[in-house]
């Protein structure tokens, strides 16, 4: 069997994002701007590629892939692709799994169940409509939620993210989160990074989630478990409501020393680190005409590249340019 992918610090990957699309079907202001410019679709790796590319990544060890976007449930065909990587699930792969914002999930739970699919983690940042259309610009809270209902209803386990934002839904994270326990699903609180321009005073929404777990302990009692998925979450449960709780903390707390990940670009770049500008080419190896070499090498220069720890800030004094790649692109 080929080598497993370890980088430089001796960190192991098991763990492949795989963005399927850079577009998206709603325009959340910490995200991307109104007038979003997406990629010609030319640009974009076929549904054949995806999937030579996903298996080459479970040759080499991977036992996750999570597919995400964009949006990826707004590619066309793209259930297809989790049949075929379905399949693979048992040999090599462990788990199949993807990162929606749930506006298009109710068409497409029952496939993806039977697809293999067990977990979604659907992003949900609000729970009140005005709100919710205001944050991405789109009046679309009713289909989510029937989206994560008919989730629920297909036996798939969800997970709701929430970006938390001073001043936009700080006040309704402990009623967001109740309602996510009520439901059975797992929460988790992300606090934003600065990626991509987005016409937005992202800065300023900055909100510390070690401020939001102050408060949510005047409220509840949290107990730290150790609880994993495999992704950058800490968790906690709240005593009261008797869910989980998942804290990712790019600024305030870094996770890159336990980082099992890498992520692909819809074009096919690999970037080694959400917070990095480096790339590599895995599309040009892929379209090459020794693919299997030039994939092999192109990986081989990931794993030399793949930096110790992103650095993120957003701190008044130090704030980084942003990113110049949205999340969009990188998908998370
Ligand atoms: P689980 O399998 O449920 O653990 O999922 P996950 O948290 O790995 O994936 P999800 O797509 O739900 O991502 C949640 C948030 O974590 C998003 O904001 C991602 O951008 C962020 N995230 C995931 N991996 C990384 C990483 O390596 N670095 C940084 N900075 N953020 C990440
Ligand atoms: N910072 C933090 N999280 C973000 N997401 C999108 N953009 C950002 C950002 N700038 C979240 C989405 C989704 C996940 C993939 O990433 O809300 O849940
Ligand atoms: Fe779309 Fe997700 Fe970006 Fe919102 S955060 S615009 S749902 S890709």
């Amino acid at each position: 069997a080929a080598a497993p992918l370890i980088d430089q610090f001796q960190r192991s990957i098991s763990y492949m994002r795989l963005s399927v699309t850079d577009r998206c079907d709603l325009r959340c202001t910490y995200c991307m701007p109104e007038k979003m410019k997406f990629l010609p679709r030319r640009e974009v790796l076929t549904l054949e590629e995806l999937y030579e590319l996903a298996t080459g990544f479970i040759a080499r060890g991977v036992s996750k892939i999570r597919i995400t976007g964009g949006e990826p449930l707004v590619r066309r065909d793209i259930v297809d692709l989790f049949t075929a990587l379905g399949r693979r699930i048992g040999h090599g792969l462990e788990e199949l799994t993807l990162t929606t914002n749930a506006t298009q999930l109710a068409q497409h739970a029952d496939a993806l169940a039977k697809a293999g699919v067990r977990r979604v983690n659907v992003s949900l940042d609000t729970l009140d409509r005005d709100r919710f259309a205001v944050l991405t610009r789109r009046d679309a809270l009713p289909q989510v939620l029937d989206g994560i209902a008919a989730a629920r209803d297909a036996g798939l386990k969800v997970k709701l993210n929430a970006v938390a934002l001073k001043g936009v839904n700080e006040e309704e994270l402990p009623e967001l989160i109740a309602w996510g326990h009520s439901q059975g699903h797992d929460v988790t609180l992300i606090e934003v990074m600065p990626l991509g321009d987005v016409d937005e005073e992202r800065l300023d929404q900055f909100l510390p989630l070690s401020v939001v777990r102050d408060r949510l302990e005047q409220r509840w009692q949290l107990e730290d478990i150790d609880h994993s998925t495999g992704g950058p979450a800490r968790y906690v449960r709240i005593a009261e409501t008797g869910g989980r709780l998942g804290l990712i903390t790019p600024l305030t707390g870094n996770f890159c020393a336990g980082c099992n990940r890498l992520r692909v670009t819809a074009t096919g770049q690999l970037y080694p680190c959400l917070g990095g500008a480096e790339r590599v080419d895995l599309r040009a190896a892929l379209r090459s005409d020794n693919p299997e070499r030039n994939l092999a090498d192109a990986l081989a220069q990931a794993m030399m590249i793949k930096p110790e720890k992103h650095h993120f800030r957003m701190d008044e004094r130090g704030a980084e340019p942003a990113q110049p790649r949205h999340m969009s692109m990188t998908g998370g």
